[in-house]
């Protein structure tokens, strides 16, 4: 898995020097999260340490060796109700069902269908009443980085909002954001409360 090879290494080197520190989605969706969450593609754990510490019941899920050991490694020192563990989600069923699922940064390092497929399974689990959260990169991002080529989805503009149709939308925003080498990356993020 490419994706993670690449943020294994740049996991490694910020966790040597103690980089934690939740970034502008992770700031804009902690507010939203309240009874359990589950994180998919967790990365260093930086929403599912501060979710746990308002009290949420976290599972937190990646590929990242080096993110989930942090994650566990700060909740075993906290005494945090957060586990996370080591798995690859390109091919991964939820399983249960959750009060909250959120995933930023994650569903486009997937090929087109796995990305759709795990997007209706997030539908699909999120409990009546409860909140699903979800960052993707979109068309007319430039940035290549960590995305493999020929096995990476980026999003349409309105994509996610057609998944959530029906849904409340509590927040739907589109990020521009520069990269590397004068390219760019586009972001759409949405929390949206499923009916009861
Ligand atoms: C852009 S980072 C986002 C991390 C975190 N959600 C955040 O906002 O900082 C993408 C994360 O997805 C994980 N990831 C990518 N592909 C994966 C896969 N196939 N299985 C598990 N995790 C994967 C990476 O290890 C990385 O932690």
């Amino acid at each position: 898995m490419k994706s993670v090879e690449f943020f294994e290494r740049q996991y490694q080197q910020q966790v040597a020097k103690g980089e934690f520190a939740l970034n502008l989605f992770e700031e804009a969706v902690l507010p939203y999260l309240s009874g359990g969450v589950l994180d998919l593609g967790c990365g260093l754990g930086n929403l599912a340490i501060a979710a746990a510490r308002k009290g949420c019941a976290v599972t937190a899920l990646d590929g990242s060796l080096t993110a989930v050991d942090r994650v566990n490694e700060a909740a075993n020192r906290l005494g945090l109700p957060l586990a996370a563990y080591q798995i690859d989600l390109s091919s991964f069923d939820i399983g249960d069902d959750y009060d909250n699922i959120v995933s930023i940064g994650l569903l486009m390092f997937f090929p087109q269908k796995t990305a759709h497929a795990m997007l209706a399974d997030i539908v699909r689990h999120t409990k009546p009443g409860g909140m699903a959260a979800i960052n993707v990169l979109i068309e007319g991002t430039t940035f290549v980085g960590a995305l493999e080529s020929g096995k990476h989805y980026l999003f349409g503009k309105h994509e996610l909002a057609d998944a959530f149709k029906g849904w409340e939308i509590l927040l739907s925003r589109h990020d521009e954001l520069p990269a590397p080498e004068n390219t760019l990356k586009k972001f759409h993020t949405i929390v949206a409360r499923k009916p009861v």
